[in-house]
């Protein structure tokens, strides 16, 4: 299968049942995209198809067509100096989930509100208790 990545084409030989995220990190030693409950309820291996955050625990590689977006493609995003800047990080295990999920929300909406950060990123879980820094980071992600 092909599979399109951070702007580079991979072509990958995995089992029908292998997920994105298997793919991601096995294959193509994406590690930054972490798997934490691998059940899709805690966001921690969110990346962006086409722009829309997706678990990529729960979804099978050889279904994705679109451009696949990972924390390593989003390096140089201002988001992660606002995560840096508001302290938004304990362990930093969720932290790449969160980051991937907030890319997607500024594309959309680049001044949102408390209430569309909260939708946005309901999905994905901090067992830390860091979501006041989050919200504090996206509500100045560009500052
Ligand atoms: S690891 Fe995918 S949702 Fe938890
Ligand atoms: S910073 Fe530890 S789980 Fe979020």
């Amino acid at each position: 299968m092909k599979l399109v990545v951070n702007g580079e084409e991979h072509v990958v030989e995995v089992p029908v049942e292998t997920s994105l995220a298997e793919v991601l990190r096995d294959e193509l030693g994406l590690t930054g995209t972490k798997v934490a409950c691998n059940e899709g309820h805690c966001g921690a291996c969110t990346v962006q198809v086409d722009g829309m955050p997706v678990l990529s625990c729960i979804t099978l590689a050889h279904t994705v067509s679109g451009r696949v977006t990972t924390i390593e493609g989003l390096r140089d995003h201002p988001l992660v100096a606002a995560f840096v800047r508001a302290d938004a990080v304990q362990c930093g295990f969720c932290t790449p989930g969160q980051v991937v999920s907030a890319a997607a929300l500024v594309a959309a909406s680049p001044e949102p509100t408390v209430d569309e950060i909260r939708h946005a990123m309901a999905g994905n879980i901090c067992r830390c208790g860091t979501y006041p820094k989050i919200e504090e980071a996206i509500l100045h992600w560009r500052d």
